[in-house]
């Protein structure tokens, strides 16, 4: 016995079904379509919901390290301390050493930098708190946003004018999302990337704007997965 179900013309290939296309409708309406209309409306929920939002997010700090006035007024470059930023996923704060390249000689005196060098010392690292987190659920890197000619402070905001850092954007689904689905007015220059206060439509930028469009139109094409990702599999891995 064939497990087929046979259509009224014995033979006619085009009305020959296997038996599980029968299937198909209530699989679809059982299954598939309450995971659809529940995936819309999680969709819908997360995009406007202002719970998984922490901007404005500023734990105290175990010493009053200023980024107003090590990357602000002594201008040192973002790089200096978040040394994994361009080539990895992760930025990375700095250990007690980089502070040290400076602060074995400037402002001994202070109470705060004497914590700096008792941490050195004994070799305990400053337990600094973090500020910005994304779910483990959900993936991101750094490199690829950085490698891309995506600003700090497209994502973190006027880090050289905060004394105390805090989060600045949402990091939600919806946030991320909103980017990925038209990155380009948020892209600059390689070699701007830490630069703050850049604003790409100052007409002074009219250079970089055509090359940041030149480059990425020219790069588009060659991409091998629609990028940036907006696929779910792009993000949760
Ligand atoms: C001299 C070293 C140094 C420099 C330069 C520096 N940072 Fe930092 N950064 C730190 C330290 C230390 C922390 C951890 C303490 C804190 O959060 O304030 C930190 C924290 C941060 C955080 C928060 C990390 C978290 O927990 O989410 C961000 C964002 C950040 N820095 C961005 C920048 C940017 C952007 C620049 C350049 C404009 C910069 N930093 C320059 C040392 C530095
Ligand atoms: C490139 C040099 C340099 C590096 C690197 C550096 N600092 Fe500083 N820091 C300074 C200078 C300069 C001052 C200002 C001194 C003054 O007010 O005269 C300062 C001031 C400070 C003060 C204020 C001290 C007070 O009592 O007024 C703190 C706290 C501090 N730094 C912490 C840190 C920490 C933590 C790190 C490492 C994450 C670090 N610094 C890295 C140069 C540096
Ligand atoms: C596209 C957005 C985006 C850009 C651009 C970006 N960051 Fe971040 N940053 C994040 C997110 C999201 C986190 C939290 C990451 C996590 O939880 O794994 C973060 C975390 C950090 C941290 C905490 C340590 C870590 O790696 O988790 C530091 C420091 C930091 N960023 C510095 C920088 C600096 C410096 C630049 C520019 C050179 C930069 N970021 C550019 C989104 C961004
Ligand atoms: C301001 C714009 C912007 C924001 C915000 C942003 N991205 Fe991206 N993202 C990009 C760009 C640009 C690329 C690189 C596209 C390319 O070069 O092809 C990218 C690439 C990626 C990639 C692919 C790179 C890889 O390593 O596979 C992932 C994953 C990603 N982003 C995750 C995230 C997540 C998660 C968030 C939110 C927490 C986020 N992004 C926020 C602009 C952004
Ligand atoms: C650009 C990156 C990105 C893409 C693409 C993406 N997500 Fe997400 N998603 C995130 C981030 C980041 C979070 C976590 C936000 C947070 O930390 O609050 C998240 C959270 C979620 C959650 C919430 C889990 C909870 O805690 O309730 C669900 C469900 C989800 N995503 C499903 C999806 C589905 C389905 C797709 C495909 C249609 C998708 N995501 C595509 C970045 C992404």
């Amino acid at each position: 016995m064939s497990n087929e179900v046979q259509g009224p013309e014995q033979g006619n290939e085009l009305l020959t079904f296997p038996a599980w296309h029968n299937l198909i409708p209530p699989v679809f309406f059982l299954i598939i379509g309450p995971v659809a209309t529940l995936l819309a409306i999680g969709g819908v929920w997360y995009y406007f919901s202002p719970e998984y939002t922490d901007v404005g997010y500023m734990p105290e700090q175990p010493i009053p390290y200023s980024h107003k006035l090590h990357a602000g007024d002594l201008k040192i470059d973002c790089r200096y301390c978040h040394t994994g930023v361009e080539t990895t996923a992760k930025a990375n704060i700095p250990p007690t050493q980089t502070c040290m390249n400076c602060h074995s000689l400037v402002k001994t005196d202070s109470p705060y930098i004497q914590k700096v060098t008792e941490s050195y010392e004994t070799g305990k690292p400053l337990e600094w708190v973090r500020v910005n987190k994304v779910a483990d659920y959900a993936y991101f890197d750094h490199s690829a946003h950085v490698q891309s000619g995506v600003g700090c402070e497209s994502c973190h905001g006027r880090i050289d004018q905060m004394v105390e850092v805090h989060q600045t954007e949402p990091l939600s689904m919806g946030w991320c999302l909103e980017c990925h689905t038209n990155p380009e007015p948020n892209l600059r220059p390689k070699d701007k990337v830490t630069v703050m206060g850049y604003d790409i439509n100052d007409p002074a930028n009219k250079g970089d704007r055509e090359l940041v469009q030149q480059q990425w139109a020219e790069r588009r094409p060659i991409a091998k997965k629609p990028s940036p990702p907006i696929h779910c599999s792009g993000c949760h891995r």
